[in-house]
């Protein structure tokens, strides 16, 4: 179940992202901005239970959100990725997937897994700017999954068609959402156009 968050903002963003000339403060700076703007899609379909509120004047109805916020950045580039959402989601609590892209097979090599104890309660939204192979984002929602996680979605800024394929055949059901949809993966497993190494333009490690 493939959403594509279509704004005109947010298509003014990622054709900055994708110019190489974009410094790493300029990257971070960008990439916090579309993940706030791709917050409202993302979280649109979120559960809600009534409440009642005492304004000064009367009582009226009120809503909250039904299930506590976990947001799951799976490392380096998730984290890039976080902020945007948690300024958002300040309650929201973060859990930590270390999972690093062997770049000879291009399988996930997990190295990390720290994750709140409400997992299984929470409303899991797993963040990775980049779904290439959709291996990574395969083996997080996984991992999740095995530590108890039942309402997850997940979302990037840029996916590639394989990857897409790769995570609705491996969970039909999960929702993802991505800022772009782009054309096709090179030999080396990177995304056409894309934007090259998300974790080495975020941290300055290029
Ligand atoms: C990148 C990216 C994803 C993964 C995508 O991370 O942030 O996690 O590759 O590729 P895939 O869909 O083919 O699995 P990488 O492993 O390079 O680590 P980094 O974030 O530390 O740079
Ligand atoms: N990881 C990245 O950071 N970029 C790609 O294009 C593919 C995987």
């Amino acid at each position: 179940m493939l959403q594509v968050c279509d704004h005109p903002l947010i298509h003014e963003e990622i054709g900055r992202l994708r110019d190489r000339a974009c410094p790493s403060a300029e990257f971070r700076q960008r990439i916090r901005r579309v993940a706030s703007l791709m917050l409202p899609q993302v979280t649109a379909n979120l559960p809600t239970r009534p409440t009642s509120v005492e304004t000064p004047l009367e009582v009226t109805a009120g809503a909250r959100l039904q299930r506590p916020i976990v947001l799951a950045p799976i490392l380096r580039a998730g984290i890039g990725f976080l902020d945007g959402f948690a300024d958002l989601l300040p309650e929201a609590s973060v859990g930590h997937i270390g999972l690093a892209r062997n770049e000879e097979t291009l399988q996930p090599e997990p190295y990390y897994f720290k994750v709140p104890p409400n997992l299984a309660e929470a409303e899991v939204i797993v963040l990775d700017p980049m779904l290439a192979t959709g291996g990574s984002a395969a083996e997080a929602i996984s991992a999740l999954k095995k530590a108890g996680a039942v309402h997850l979605r997940f979302a990037c800024l840029v996916a590639a068609p394989e990857g897409v394929e790769h995570l609705e055949s491996a969970f039909p059901e999960l929702p993802i959402f991505t800022a772009a949809l782009d054309r096709c993966l090179n030999e080396k497993g990177y995304i056409l156009p894309g934007l090259g190494d998300a974790g080495d333009r975020i941290f300055g490690t290029v």
